[in-house]
């Protein structure tokens, strides 16, 4: 599928779309190469997707880069993590600004190296302003652990238990004031959600693929959002409700 025949058929562009970027370490292996290898294609895959992501005029995109759990994995393969990220804000940045994108972070700061931590935050507050893209990195990140902090917050700002509704949660979560992801993609065959948007993904349309992460272009973004355009959301009512 390519672009023109795909564009036809995209009837719909989600908001918000979010993305468990899985496979690196196979696409790599399967080439005889360091997992690392698959993790810089990975993030040199990403440019290019956020670029399309721009040019679809989609609002949202959330990429899980970085799980609470993938702290359990060779030391070497989780310095390399990091360090991948801290070159692609050194190498990204500017163009990123440039192109109207807004950085977030999804996650807490525990665990993560000051000088890392510092060019994130500097990066958050470089684009605060931009309303082209917003781009959630959820670097580690966890649902679970997301959660766990809202509560901790919640109980810290006293609140009442009859003040805590749906609504409030949400504006505790990481991703407060954002819509909730209409379309999050899995990549790599792996069909589970790995503690990724719990809360957030609660009505989210899935679509898996086994295409490797590195190998996810932009052929492949736009089989997801045909896909995405032949759902009927339904959000419990029935068929003759929404038509
Ligand atoms: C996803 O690729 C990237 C991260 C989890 C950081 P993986 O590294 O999980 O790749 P596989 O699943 O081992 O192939
Ligand atoms: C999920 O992928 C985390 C990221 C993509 C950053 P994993 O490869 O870590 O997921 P599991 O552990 O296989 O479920
Ligand atoms: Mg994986």
């Amino acid at each position: 599928m390519n672009k023109s025949e795909s564009t036809d058929s995209i009837q719909m562009i989600p908001n918000h779309v979010a993305i468990i970027m899985d496979g690196n370490g196979r696409w790599a292996q399967k080439r005889g190469l360091p997992r690392l290898a698959g993790h810089r294609a990975g993030t040199e895959n990403l440019r290019k997707i956020i670029e399309e992501c721009i040019n679809l005029d989609i609002k949202h995109l959330t990429i899980y880069a970085f799980s609470t759990e993938n702290w359990h994995r060779p030391i070497e393969e989780v310095s390399g993590l990091m360090g991948l990220l801290e070159n692609m804000l050194d190498k990204e940045l500017e163009s990123l600004d440039k192109n109207g994108v807004s950085i977030r972070h999804l996650g807490h700061s525990f665990g993560i190296h000051e000088r890392l931590m510092n060019k994130i935050v500097d990066a958050v507050n470089t684009t605060r302003n931009n309303s082209t893209l917003v781009l959630n990195v959820a670097f580690n990140y966890g649902g679970r652990h997301e959660l766990v902090r809202a509560v901790q917050n919640i109980i810290d700002d006293e609140l009442s238990s009859q003040e805590v509704d749906e609504e409030l949660i949400s504006n505790y979560l990481d991703t407060s004031g954002q819509p909730d992801p209409d379309l999050v993609i899995r990549t790599s065959g792996e069909y589970r959600i790995s503690n990724f948007l719990v809360w957030q993904s609660a009505y989210a349309e899935w679509y898996f693929t086994t295409k490797l992460w590195p190998d996810f272009n932009e052929e492949e973004l736009y089989r997801a959002l045909v896909f995405f355009s032949g759902r009927e959301r339904r959000f419990g009512q029935i068929s003759d409700q929404i038509k």
